[in-house]
C-alpha cells in the first residue's frame, strides 16, 4: 500500500522494484573486486543459475473465497517466535559491500529493523561482538567456518555463545574454495577475504599461533589464517561439533537424503539444504530440486532453505515445499550495496510484502496452509 499509494501522489519509488533493477544498482555501486566476488559461483556459473530457473518449474495453484485478509506467517524455532520465516544467510565479505566498509553493522541494524533474523559470518570485517550488539531483540545466529584447531573453533563458539547469539550454523561445504573463474580472473579473491578476518585477528586462540600480533604483521596473520581454515569434516566429527554448545545446531550444506538422516541422529537441531548459492559445486542439482528430498529424512526436524530466492513468490514455493524457514544471501547484499542500511530493509520488507500479498490472492493465509496437499504443483 505504501508503495502505490505514493505512486499516486506522484511519487515514484525511488528504490528498485525488481531483482534485475537491484543488481544493476548494486553493480553501479560496488568495487569490480566486490562484484565479481558476490556475483559469481563456481565454474561457468551453471547451478548458480539452475537453482533460480528451478522456482519456474513450480506454480502454486490459487484458491478462492478463503478469506485471507489476515495472514499469519510467523514461525517457531528453536524456542523463538519469528514474525517471518525469512532469514539473512550468512554472507562472508558483506561489511565490504557497505560504502563505509562496515557492513555487518548495517546488516545487522537491518535485523533489528525488521525482525528478520541475520546469520553472522565467520568472515566478517567487525567481531561478532560488534554484529551482535546491534541485533536489538532481533535474534542472531553464528555461522562457523569450522578452523582445523580444535581450541580456535572452540574459543570461536564459546564467544559467539557469550555475545548472545541464539545458534550455531556450521557450514560444511566450504573446508576449500570452490573454482570461482570471476575470481580467479581478478586474483582478488585473498585480498577481500583479508580484510574479513576480524573474528580470528580478536581472538586471543589464534593470536597466540601468531609470532608477532596481527596488527605488526597482517600478511602473516593471512598466511596462518589460510593455514587453519578449513577443517576438512567427516560424520566422525559430529559428536565433537555438537559436544562444543548447548545452543541449536544446524549444519549448513545438506542436500543428500542420508546425510540428513546422519545429522538428524548426531543430535543437531536443524538441517540447512543449500549449495552455497552455485558458488561451491557447478553441475549439481538445483538447490530446490533438493528440498523435498531434505524435507522427508528431516522427518519433522526443522529445515532452512536457500539458493536462488529472488523474489517473495520463490520464498513462498520453497516454504510450500516443506522449508521451515528460507534465507536469501545475494539480494540483500545487493540491497546493501546499492542502498546501505536502508536498501537491506527495503530488499527484505519488498520481498515479504511480495510473499504476503501472494498469500492472501492466492488464498493460503497461513504457512501451514501451503503444504496441503495440492498446494504447490510441478509446471
Ligand atoms: C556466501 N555464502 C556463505 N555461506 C556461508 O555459510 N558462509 C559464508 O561466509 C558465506 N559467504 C558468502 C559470500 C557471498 C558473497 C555469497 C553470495 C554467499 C553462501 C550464502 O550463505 C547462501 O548459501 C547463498 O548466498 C544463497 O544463495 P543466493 O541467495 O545468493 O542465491
Amino acid at each position: 500500500n505504501e508503495i502505490y499509494l505514493a505512486g499516486l501522489g506522484g511519487v515514484l519509488p525511488s528504490h528498485p522494484m525488481t531483482y534485475a533493477d537491484l543488481e544493476a544498482r548494486a553493480s553501479a555501486a560496488l568495487p569490480p573486486s566486490v562484484l565479481s566476488y558476490v556475483a559469481g559461483g563456481a565454474g561457468d556459473e551453471f547451478t548458480q543459475r539452475a537453482n533460480v530457473a528451478a522456482f519456474e518449474r513450480w506454480g502454486l495453484v490459487p484458491r478462492m473465497m478463503v478469506g485471507a485478509t489476515q495472514r499469519d506467517l510467523g514461525v517457531d524455532l528453536f524456542g523463538l517466535r519469528l514474525p517471518s520465516p525469512l532469514f539473512m544467510a550468512p554472507v562472508g565479505v558483506i561489511g565490504l559491500c557497505a560504502q563505509d566498509g562496515h557492513g555487518d553493522l548495517a546488516t545487522a541494524r537491518a535485523a533489528r529493523r525488521t525482525g528478520v533474523p541475520m546469520i553472522a559470518s565467520t568472515l566478517s570485517v567487525d567481531p561478532m561482538e560488534r554484529v551482535a550488539a546491534e541485533f536489538g531483540d532481533t535474534p542472531g545466529f553464528f555461522q562457523l567456518y569450522t578452523p582445523t584447531d580444535r581450541d580456535l573453533a572452540e574459543s570461536l563458539v564459546r564467544r559467539a555463545e557469550a555475545a548472545g547469539f541464539r545458534g550455531i550454523v556450521v557450514t560444511l561445504d566450504t573446508w576449500v574454495t570452490g573454482w570461482r573463474p570471476r575470481d580467479l580472473a581478478g586474483s582478488n579473491f585473498p585480498q577481500l577475504r583479508g580484510h574479513c578476518l576480524a573474528n580470528y585477528t580478536s581472538d586471543p586462540v589464534f593470536r597466540a599461533r601468531l609470532a608477532k600480533a596481527p596488527e605488526e604483521d597482517p600478511g602473516a596473520a593471512i598466511l596462518e589464517w589460510v593455514g587453519v581454515f578449513g577443517n576438512p569434516l567427516t560424520w566422525a566429527d559430529l559428536p565433537w561439533l555438537r559436544s562444543l554448545t548447548d545452543l541449536p545446531l544446524i549444519l549448513k550444506g545438506l542436500c543428500h537424503p542420508e546425510d540428513v538422516r546422519r545429522a538428524r541422529d548426531g543430535g543437531v537441531d536443524a538441517v540447512y539444504c543449500s549449495n552455497h548459492g552455485g558458488r561451491q559445486a557447478n553441475g549439481g542439482l538445483p538447490a530446490l530440486d533438493a528440498l523435498p528430498g531434505v524435507v522427508e529424512a528431516a522427518d519433522g526436524l526443522p529445515v532452512l532453505f536457500d539458493s536462488g530466492v529472488r523474489t517473495g513468490a520463490d520464498a513462498v514455493k520453497a516454504l510450500a515445499l516443506g522449508a521451515t524457514a528460507v534465507g536469501v544471501g545475494r539480494p540483500y547484499a545487493y540491497g546493501l550495496a546499492a542502498g546501505g542500511e536502508d536498501g537491506v530493509v527495503h530488499v527484505l520488507r519488498s520481498l515479504l510484502a511480495e510473499a504476503d500479498l501472494l498469500m492472501a490472492v492466492d488464498g493460503y493465509p497461513a504457512l501451514a496452509d501451503l503444504r496441503a496437499e495440492g498446494a504447490l504443483r510441478r509446471l
